[in-house]
Parts: structure tokens; C-alpha cells; sequence
């Protein structure tokens, strides 16, 4: 049976039909959804059921399962007591026990990042499967930094050229580390290139975020702040996003070089539980390396 893909927006996501992923799909399949993948960046899969095994098993057929390679530096309090973050599976969740949430990211509202943008070498692709959901919310966004990099005006393309930009992160989910009360060398950061040339496509993606993003390189703390909140209006442009409204056993993939992805709030009363998976990535390829080769 031929791969059913339906597109999901203008810019993002298509549904996958047809398949049932507790078996590995065929080589000839996955070379389609390979194709989907790469020209609608977040694939979603309905109606799944999967135990962590077959999770895994297809979620491998991807590339090298990743684990959290950002270890987390050890002064930070924050960054010490919670699960396991080297785990090739995790959980997402409010659920506690103990007192203690049982995954990452637990409660509410999360902004726009690229997932480990704070680490050298950050996950490819993310993998998110839904055992429970809330009543309402807890809606992920997905945006297409292919998009935003094509929809910039030349001046900001010109702006940003060859520069670098600080990405950290402290766990915290819904607002803006202040860099100047801070050390950084306490919490996960690096310094990558504003915008990435994609390793598959060849094509150019933005590589900045609200979340994790903090200082372009080379400008004052005035000018970074204001080229970051003009390039966010380009990068949370709602016209390039697709918003997804969970039902358990939907699995979705994205990838993380060319997309980002933020949560929408929900009832601290409801539980939330998704199983995550990753696959292994490699240095971020600036936009202007290799130019002649891609261009
Ligand atoms: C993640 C993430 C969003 C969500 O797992 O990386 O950002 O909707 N999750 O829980
Ligand atoms: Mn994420």
C-alpha cells in the first residue's frame, strides 16, 4: 500500500496513514518516509500503540539513538536532581512521586527552542509518543526555520551573516535567563552560528529561539536583544506554524535543525505523559561553510 501523507499546513507537518509502527516499517518504506520527513519536518502518526521496545526498535531505524550528551554541570542544583538525562528514553511529565516529577519538562506553558541548540553536538531529530493527555492544552507548536530564513529581508539577512549566537539553558521553561546574575559556566551553553545550512537538504534554516537563545555575538546587549526580538517575530510568524492537539498513541518526529517547537499551557490538575527518544546529531554547519559546494 502506497504511504499516505497529508499535509498538515501550509509550511509544517503531514499526517502519516496507514502505518502501524509496533512492526518496523520495510527499507522501501522508510526511504518514503525519509523523503515526507525531509519536505515536512514533523511527521505525525495517529492511533499508534507502542510499549519502550518497539518505540525504540523504529525510532532506530532512524539513525544513532541519542542520549543526553549535555551533562549537566554539577554546581547547578537545578540540573542535579531530576531524572535520568542520559537515558536514551525519557519521559515528559507533571506526574510526581515523592514530590518529584517522573520526567522533564513537567508543568504548563514551554516557549519556542530547538531542542540542545545549548549543546556542541545536538540531537537530530526528537521522537514524542502520548500515553496521557490533558483535557485541554498542553498543545505542542511547531514553526519552519527554513521559512523564516527565506521570509527575512535582505537587510536582516545581511545583518546576521556569518555571526554566532550564545544558546543556554537552565531548565527554566517559560522565561528569559538573566545572563548578568548568573555564571554561565553553571549551566549548559555554546556558541552557534545564527543560521545553520541543513545536512541533508543543503538548505538554510535560522538557528535561533526565545527560549535558549541569548546574545548575538559581536553587538552590544541593546542591539542582540532588539535583531533577536525582530528575527522572533519572523520565527514564531504564525503563518509558518503547525499547532498539535494530542491524543494518546499519537507519535511525532521532528527535526531539530530546521524547526522549532513550544507547548501551550495546561491544568496543573491533569496528568501529562509522553515517552521521548532521540536520534543522535553532529556539529551545527554554518550557513556560510561549504558555500560554493551548496549554493
Ligand atoms: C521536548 C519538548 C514539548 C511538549 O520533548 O523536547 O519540547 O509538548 N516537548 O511536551
Ligand atoms: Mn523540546
Amino acid at each position: 500500500m502506497p504511504l499516505s501523507v497529508r499535509p498538515l499546513s501550509a509550511h509544517i507537518g503531514a499526517e502519516i496513514g496507514g502505518l502501524d509502527l509496533s512492526t518496523p516499517p520495510s527499507p522501501d518504506m522508510m526511504a518514503d518516509l525519509r523523503r515526507a520527513w525531509l519536505d515536512h519536518i514533523v511527521l505525525v502518526y495517529r492511533g499508534q500503540t507502542l510499549d519502550p521496545d518497539q518505540q525504540r526498535a523504529f525510532v532506530s531505524l532512524w539513525g544513532e539513538i541519542g542520549g543526553r550528551a549535555n551533562r549537566l554541570p554539577a554546581k547547578n542544583p537545578r540540573q542535579q536532581n531530576g531524572p535520568d538525562y542520559n537515558a536514551a528514553a525519557m519521559l515528559v511529565s507533571n506526574i510526581r512521586e515523592n514530590g518529584k516529577p517522573i520526567g522533564v519538562l513537567p508543568d504548563g506553558e514551554l516557549w519556542f527552542h530547538h531542542d540542545m541548540c545549548y549543546a556542541a553536538e545536538p540531537n537530530r531529530a526528537s521522537f514524542l509518543y502520548a500515553i496521557k493527555v490533558p483535557s485541554e492544552g498542553g498543545n505542542t507548536k511547531f514553526a519552519n526555520m527554513y521559512q523564516a530564513y527565506d521570509n527575512l529581508p535582505q537587510r536582516l539577512k545581511n545583518r546576521i551573516e556569518g555571526r554566532t549566537v550564545l544558546q543556554a539553558f537552565d531548565e527554566i521553561q517559560d522565561s528569559r535567563l538573566d545572563l548578568s546574575s548568573i555564571d554561565i559556566a553553571d549551566i549548559k551553553h555554546c556558541h552557534q552560528p545564527i543560521v545553520l545550512r541543513h545536512p541533508e537538504t543543503g538548505r538554510r534554516a535560522l538557528y535561533v529561539n526565545r527560549l535558549m537563545s541569548h546574545r548575538v555575538e559581536g553587538l552590544s546587549d541593546a542591539e542582540s536583544d532588539d535583531l533577536l526580538d525582530e528575527l522572533y517575530t519572523f520565527t514564531e510568524d504564525p503563518a509558518l506554524t503547525y499547532e498539535h492537539v494530542w491524543q494518546p498513541g499519537d507519535l511525532l518526529m521532528w527535526d531539530n535543525l530546521c524547526s522549532i517547537h513550544a507547548r501551550t499551557d495546561f491544568p496543573k490538575d491533569q496528568h501529562r505523559l509522553m515517552r521521548r527518544m532521540t536520534i543522535a546529531g553532529s556539529t551545527v554547519i554554518p550557513a556560510w561553510d561549504n558555500q560554493t559546494a551548496a549554493e
